[in-house]
């Protein structure tokens, strides 16, 4: 098939999904796909006329590529694109109506609230230790940590949108599930030297990744349930990675989501492509999947 693979964009993991969207396009090409790369812009419409793929791959992320805009787009085309259709990446890419979406089934969060940014700043919205991040972007873009104890508000960056959620701080370890069609691959236990921010996520060697993770059997089959119950419940698509926090000494009880990510990191340093690795999928066979798996 010939497969147009979105990559770039505007959002603030720019850089993110043009390293997500070179590995995919290499992959497809040795299962015998015929692969363009776009850089999407806003041409991008004019740009897939020309082209007539069978398949997008969509390998954007955050704003725009991850939240429904682009998939909007792709229903409108009429053409077939991998992921997660448009309610569901809306959905998913707001963290806070995700947690509404997870409460109502049952599934474990932390509390939240949505805030305007300058009151934020001006007060402590709850008692600290808390976190403030967008509500609608990924790769710990714009996370502030408030810890316990801290006297001060957090002083906030440009990058941050007008609204931002306050969220508790849950302790413990990260862990995270990836979703493949009907099926949760496996647990992966992220080990970092602080927090899982940006350059852990990206820098070669800035985490470290168990998988499968050495936890009690009890968390890792409750993180495949929830995972599966989240992309479910949330109406995703082809792959999706839930991402969890574990309170250790709580033991069941200290499991909570935190989101589900809709279009999951697929550079060499993401969780996804490993994930399958470990449960015997090659990335050219995940990528492969997920053409044949492409519908609009
Ligand atoms: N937002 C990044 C790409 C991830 O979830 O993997
Ligand atoms: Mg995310």
């Amino acid at each position: 098939p010939k497969v147009a693979m979105l990559m770039g964009g505007p959002s603030a993991e720019r850089e993110v999904s043009l390293s997500s969207g070179r590995e995919c396009a290499a992959a497809l090409r040795t299962t015998g796909c015929e692969v363009i790369e776009v850089d999407a812009g806003r041409d991008l419409c004019s740009v897939l006329d020309q082209i007539s793929p069978d398949v997008v791959f969509n390998g954007l992320h955050g704003r725009w590529g991850e939240d429904g805009c682009v998939q909007g787009l792709l229903e409108w085309m009429r053409l077939p694109y991998t992921h997660s259709g448009v309610f569901a990446s809306a959905l998913a890419l707001d963290k806070e109506r995700t947690k509404a979406v997870y409460r109502e089934a049952g599934l474990p969060v932390v509390e939240s609230v949505l805030v305007p940014k300058a009151e934020v700043a001006a007060r402590h919205v709850m008692v600290p230790p808390y976190v403030v991040k967008p509500y609608n972007e990924g790769s710990s873009v714009g996370v502030y940590l408030v810890e316990a104890g801290a006297n001060r508000p957090p002083v906030l960056g440009e990058e941050m949108p007008e609204t931002v959620m306050v969220e508790a701080f849950a302790p413990g370890r990260e862990l995270t599930t990836t979703v493949v069609g009907d099926r949760a691959l496996t647990v992966t236990d992220i080990l970092t030297d602080g927090w899982y921010d940006y350059d852990a996520k990206y820098v070669e060697g800035g985490s470290r990744h168990v998988v499968p993770a050495e936890v009690p059997s009890e968390i890792f089959e409750a993180c495949l349930d929830y995972a599966l119950r989240a992309h479910e419940v949330l109406r995703c698509r082809g792959v999706t990675r839930t991402d969890f926090r574990w309170d250790e000494a709580r033991g069941l009880d200290g499991l909570i989501l935190l989101e589900t990510n809709t279009q999951p990191g697929m550079t060499p340093t993401s969780l996804t492509p490993e994930q399958a690795a470990s449960t015997g999928m090659s990335f050219p066979d995940l990528c492969r999947w997920m053409v044949e798996d492409a519908s609009c």
